[in-house]
C-alpha cells in the first residue's frame, strides 16, 4: 500500500490494523559517470514498492534528499546540511506519530545519511526523556544492503570492484527497475580510488569521476533483480519483527 496513492480514510483504516510504516530515505547525488543521480533514493524505493505488493505494508513517500554535502561539486546533486536534515526527519516523524504510527521503519539508501539520522532519532527521544514521558513511537534505520543476506550476495556477485560509492550493486538495482536508463562509459581507472570523505572541493579532487573504489561496469539488470528479490524478503521479515516489538510495562515504582 502506497501512502501517496491512498486516501485519508484508507490510512485511518490501515491504522486500525497496523501502527507501522516504512519510509524509503536516500539522497539525490552524483553516482559516477554512469550512475543515476537518484540511485540512493531509487534503491530503497524500488525495494519497498516491490515489498508492498506482497505484504500488508504501508510505504510513505520517499524522503529523497539527504546529507550529501560532499557531492556538491558534481552537477545535479541536491543536499541538506545535517541540521536541516535532522529538523526535517523530526517533522516527518512527528507528523506520522501524530496519526498514531508507533513504528517508523526508515529504509535507507545512502551511507552518508546514517550518522545524521541516528542523531535525529536521539534528538526525538531526548524530547520525551527530558519531559519524563514515553516517546510513543520508535524509529528504526536499516540500509537496504543490511537486509538479511543482501551484502553477502553483493560480495559474491562482485568479489572485486564493489567499492563504497557508485557501487555495482546499487547501480544494478536501478538497472533492473529502469532498464531504459542504463548508461555506459569507459572507466579510467577501471576500479576507482578510495580514501576519506571531507568537503565537496576535496572530494572532487580525490575522486575525479565521482566513484569511490568501485567498478560500475560490473552491474547488470539480472544481478540487480537478484538483489531486489532478496532485499524484499529481508524487508518483509525486518518490518514484521519491528512491528511485533512491544515496549515493556512501566516500572511499578516509577
Ligand atoms: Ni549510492
Amino acid at each position: 500500500m502506497l501512502l501517496h496513492l491512498s486516501t485519508w480514510p484508507e490510512i485511518e483504516a490501515y491504522l486500525s490494523r497496523s501502527r507501522t510504516i516504512v519510509v524509503p530515505v536516500g539522497s539525490n547525488e552524483q553516482h559516477g559517470p554512469t550512475g543515476l543521480l537518484g540511485t540512493d533514493w531509487l534503491c530503497p524505493e524500488i525495494i519497498a514498492h516491490e515489498a508492498q505488493k506482497t505484504a500488508d505494508m504501508l510505504v510513505a513517500p520517499t524522503f529523497n534528499i539527504g546529507m550529501a554535502q560532499h557531492h556538491l561539486d558534481f552537477p545535479g546533486t541536491i543536499a541538506l546540511r545535517p541540521s536541516t536534515f535532522m529538523a526535517a526527519i523530526a517533522d516527518w516523524t512527528h507528523s506520522l506519530a501524530h496519526h498514531g504510527f508507533e513504528r517508523i521503519f526508515w529504509l535507507n539508501g545512502h551511507g552518508g545519511n546514517v550518522a545524521t539520522m541516528e542523531a535525529a532519532f536521539s534528538e526525538l527521544y531526548s524530547e520525551a526523556s527530558f519531559a519524563g514521558r514515553r516517546a510513543g513511537f520508535a524509529c528504526r534505520l536499516k540500509s537496504w544492503w543490511e537486509l538479511k543476506g543482501v551484502f553477502k550476495l553483493a560480495t559474491q556477485q562482485f568479489p572485486t570492484g564493489h567499492g563504497s560509492h557508485a557501487t555495482p550493486s546499487e547501480i544494478a538495482v536501478t538497472q533492473w527497475a529502469y532498464p531504459e536508463h542504463i548508461k555506459a562509459a569507459n572507466y579510467a581507472p577501471q576500479i576507482a580510488p578510495t580514501g576519506p570523505i571531507r568537503e565537496a572541493r576535496d572530494f572532487r579532487a580525490r575522486y575525479p569521476d565521482g566513484r569511490m573504489g568501485s567498478d560500475p561496469g560490473l552491474a547488470t539488470p539480472e544481478k540487480g533483480g537478484e538483489l531486489v528479490r532478496l532485499a524484499v524478503e529481508g524487508l518483509i521479515q525486518a518490518v514484521a519483527e519491528f512491528s511485533a516489538e512491544r515496549p515493556p510495562a512501566e516500572r511499578v515504582d516509577a
